[in-house]
């Protein structure tokens, strides 16, 4: 779908979200969101906030999944993951706290396999994701899975590409102080979810959107493996799109 601009798209992706709450909602059910962090989904979040405080839209009945986080990364650090759900979603929602699920990037290294399987296992109690929300990197991530990941790949830490990296760098200072690892949800984990709305906005995104798209499914750009996927929309706007 090709938006005039971002607001529109922002706008829409926010309606989808309130159509699955509404709806699960009117049948006694939770809704299971995927969310994601950087700039682009920002629009969405407010959207959402909202909805909620003119409009009455009731998250008490959201459970909500994270995508990734930065590793090694302190909960209240300023480049948090954690930090940023916080300040620009679940401080003005009323999504239970203990509905919220973000991986850790606090854990030692040999205790994160451990936390990445009880994550999954927690996807799955939770009877799955019904609506994943998603970015993309300019190195054709989605959550942090970089090229060399496949469709098999749940969630797990990893390390994080040189672009990936460069395109941090103004969050941290410095590119020598963005982490070098991350952990995070798998493409199996997404291409699981029940349905996949990617949002992508802007020029820089228009190589990697037309990649993501055009090319055949491919490890390289891992978001081609939405392609697999028999319900995933992209949301793009006229900028993201203008390589299409
Ligand atoms: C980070 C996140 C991704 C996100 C990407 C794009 O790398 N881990 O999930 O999609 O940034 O961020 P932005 O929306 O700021 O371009």
């Amino acid at each position: 779908l090709i938006f005039d601009d971002p607001g529109g798209l922002a706008k829409q992706a926010a309606r989808q979200v309130r159509t699955l709450i509404e709806a699960k909602q009117a049948a006694g059910d939770i809704a299971v969101l995927g969310l994601p962090t950087g700039s682009t989904p920002i629009g969405v979040y407010q959207e959402l906030i909202r909805m909620h405080r003119e409009e009455g839209l009731d998250f008490s009945s959201v459970v909500t999944f994270n995508l990734d986080e930065y590793v090694p990364m302190a909960p209240d650090s300023l480049q948090s993951y954690h930090r940023f759900m916080r300040e620009n979603f679940f401080d003005h929602v009323n999504v239970p706290e203990e509905n919220i699920h973000i991986p850790r990037g606090d854990l030692p290294e040999r205790e994160i396999e451990t936390h990445a399987a009880e994550y999954e296992r927690l996807i799955q109690r939770a009877g799955g994701i019904d609506l994943m929300l998603l970015g993309i990197g300019r190195s054709g991530h989605i959550g942090f899975n970089e090229p060399g990941s496949t469709p098999d790949d749940r969630t797990r830490l990893i390390v994080l590409d040189e672009i990936t990296r460069k395109d941090a760098a103004s969050d941290f200072f410095e590119e020598k102080y963005v982490p070098r690892e991350a952990i995070t949800m798998g493409v199996g984990t997404i291409l699981d979810a029940r349905e996949v709305i990617l949002i992508a906005t802007g020029e820089h995104k228009a190589p990697i959107v037309r990649q993501a798209v055009e090319e055949e499914p491919n490890a390289q750009v891992s978001a081609t493996y939405l392609q697999l996927h028999n319900n995933a929309t992209f949301y793009v706007d006229r900028a993201a799109a203008s390589e299409l």
